[in-house]
């Protein structure tokens, strides 16, 4: 038991929603315990656990399926409490198979994803294979992302675990007392051991004390390769990085991937079944309205751009805190989507109360299932982000514009103002661009010494036209929030009424000079910013060598589709914040007068 608490507080900074153990007894069966909260929860509730077990399985969980409670805390078990099983990660076809399971009396009592896992292993267990080929057939009938750990009441001192893109790494301690380890981070094995294997895609691990036996998806034997980790705890848990903030920039990949995974059908329709809205609902609409605060109200400008091109609906956006007090226009034909990660900013939670008390439907995008504003919500579109610890939102910033461009995108096939064949062609962009972000993030080191050089200025200016507008005010919103300097946002064309008053030598001005419609407009305003002697760093196109021509340092990332570049392009933004706030010597993760959530008007 203590071995299995202290490893889930190492990995508390995954997910902290709800928590649970299962232990091999031997001659007694599985003794398993569940609590909803954090993990102190769980460990004031294990004093009756039997001393004498010797092998189990821990869970510290972040909902994606299934909100925030015992029953639908890890590990989830089979019908007959024999197999339990914890699980990370998102299992795409889980309607499916609970229905086919369903059909052969199988009978669930949680809301996850995870249980349907649990009864496979059991129907296949009762087909009379071992438990390592049981777990292994998870690897061909199930789609998503996935790390498990399962172990079975009658089979003492094994447990098998299995992955699919969610990440395991494990350890073996020889000796006097031979134990193995498995965990879905490393900080977890460091108390135990420092010589540790990442288990790889596909590939399906046998636990024994003292012993790890890897094998494929035929079942051959693999021979993994150990690495040894110098890391202490709190770098582990930062995976290597200095700050969770990078970590959390370097994640944004991931962050995509699964908001967008299971979300569009093989045949390349957009699937947002989970929006409690029906289709008719969502026609009668004549209006939106996006409110949020901070980072997220820069999400939401992006979406009033993509809803109002792809669906020809008017979009107005709202600071959440002003919204209800504008007395704005809203009725029953009226569509409010409110942006969120936490779920639980006052001011945006009075912005929907405000918007239901006039009959209007809401959307909320958050990130934390059962969130107060996914309560408060008609409908839900979670982004599937994981925990953020930065206080500066970054990943989940990247996941609510992607969740918002698909709601966008479903909208316009309701209503018909985009057909199937464009849609198809735009959810095959939005797919690649994790990979455009990868790109952006190997260049990190390129990035670094640009903003390094600069990390004297005083005064920014981040400019932007069209859907690069709200990047250029979150590029100025980073670097105000982590490293305190002066940074203004502006629509490039509005510069020369007033704010270029303040342009002199020695004030560096940041643009957002990707592809775009009003492209050759911002570069006009980059040469008047230039002509009043301002320094000029250009976020540019892959080979552009025009915007080149006009910039002194050059932030340089792939193209994609106008509509999508803010996902790719404020990335460089997010790097050169963090590295200019590095180089003033700031606490990137905890800022100084900021909070994560502001629960309070
Ligand atoms: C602030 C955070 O308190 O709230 C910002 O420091 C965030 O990072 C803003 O963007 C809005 O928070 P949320 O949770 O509603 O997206």
């Amino acid at each position: 038991m203590p071995i299995l608490l202290d490893g889930l507080a190492g990995l508390e900074y995954r997910g902290y929603d709800s928590a649970g153990i299962a232990l091999q007894v031997p001659g007694d069966g599985l003794w398993v315990r569940r609590r909803a909260g954090k993990l102190a929860e769980l460990a004031a509730a294990v004093g009756d656990a039997p001393a004498d077990a010797t092998t189990g399985i821990g869970h510290t969980r972040w909902a994606t399926h299934g909100r925030p409670s015992e029953q639908n805390a890890h590990p989830q078990l089979d019908g007959s409490n024999e197999v339990a099983i914890v699980h990370n990660g998102i299992v795409e076809n889980y309607l499916e198979l609970r229905d086919q399971l369903a059909g052969e009396g199988h009978e669930f009592r949680s809301e996850t994803d995870t249980e349907v896992l649990a009864h496979l292993v059991a129907s296949r267990l009762a087909e009379g294979a071992p438990l390592a080929d049981a777990v292994r057939s998870l690897l061909g009938e199930v789609e998503g992302s996935f790390a498990v750990a399962v172990v079975h009441a009658d089979d003492p001192g094994l447990v098998v675990a299995a992955r699919r893109v969610s990440p395991l790494v494990a350890g073996v301690t020889r000796g006097d007392d031979p134990a193995a380890f498995l965990a879905s981070d490393i900080p977890a094995l460091l108390p135990h051991t420092r010589s540790m294997f990442v288990v790889e895609d596909d590939q399906l691990v046998e636990l024994r004390p003292g012993e790890v036996r890897v094998t494929d998806l035929e079942g051959r034997e693999v021979d993994p390769e150990p690495r040894t980790i110098t890391w202490d705890v709190e770098r582990a848990e930062k995976g290597g990085y200095d700050d969770f903030m990078r970590k959390e920039i370097h994640e944004q990949p991931a962050a995509v991937r699964d908001t967008l995974r299971g979300r569009t059908s093989p045949e390349g329709r957009l699937m947002l079944d989970e929006l409690r809205l029906s289709e008719d609902e969502l026609r009668v609409v004549d209006k939106v309205f996006l409110v949020g605060c901070g980072t997220s109200f820069h999400a939401a400008m992006v979406a009033k751009y993509a809803i109002e091109h792809w669906t020809r609906l008017p979009c107005e956006i709202d600071i959440a805190s002003e919204f209800r007090y504008r007395d704005p226009v809203v009725d029953a034909h009226t569509l409010v989507i409110a942006v969120s990660q936490s779920g639980e900013t006052a001011d945006t939670i009075e912005a929907m109360k405000y918007a239901k008390r006039w009959g209007a439907r809401v959307i909320a995008i958050s990130n934390v299932v059962d969130s107060s504003m996914a309560r408060l919500a008609d409908a839900v579109l979670y982004t599937h982000a994981g925990p953020e610890i930065g206080v500066a939102a970054t990943k989940t910033h990247l996941a609510q514009v992607v969740a918002l461009e698909l709601l966008a995108l479903y909208l316009a096939g309701i209503r018909g103002t985009r057909y199937l064949s464009e849609a198809r062609e735009l959810l095959d962009e939005l797919a690649r661009i994790p990979d455009r972000i990868e790109v952006v993030l190997e260049r990190d080191d390129d990035i670094r010494p640009v903003a390094e050089e600069l990390a004297e200025i005083r005064d920014f200016f981040f400019l932007g036209r069209g859907v690069g507008y709200p990047v250029a005010l979150e590029g100025a919103l980073k670097l105000k929030e982590i490293s305190y300097a002066r940074a203004e946002g502006y629509p490039g064309g509005e510069m020369k009424h007033g704010p270029i008053a303040l342009i002199e030598p020695g004030t560096v001005v940041v643009g957002v000079a990707t592809h775009s419609d009003v492209y050759t407009k911002l570069l006009s305003n980059i040469q008047e910013m230039r002509a009043r002697g301002a320094t000029v760093v250009l976020v540019a196109n892959d080979g552009d060598e025009t915007a080149a021509g006009l910039a002194d340092r050059v932030l340089w990332v792939p193209r994609t589709m106008e509509l999508f570049s803010p996902a790719v392009d404020v990335v460089a933004l997010q790097l050169f914040a963090y590295w200019l706030a590095k180089a003033r010597g700031r606490d990137v993760d905890k800022p100084r007068n900021l909070a994560k959530t502001v629960t309070v008007e």
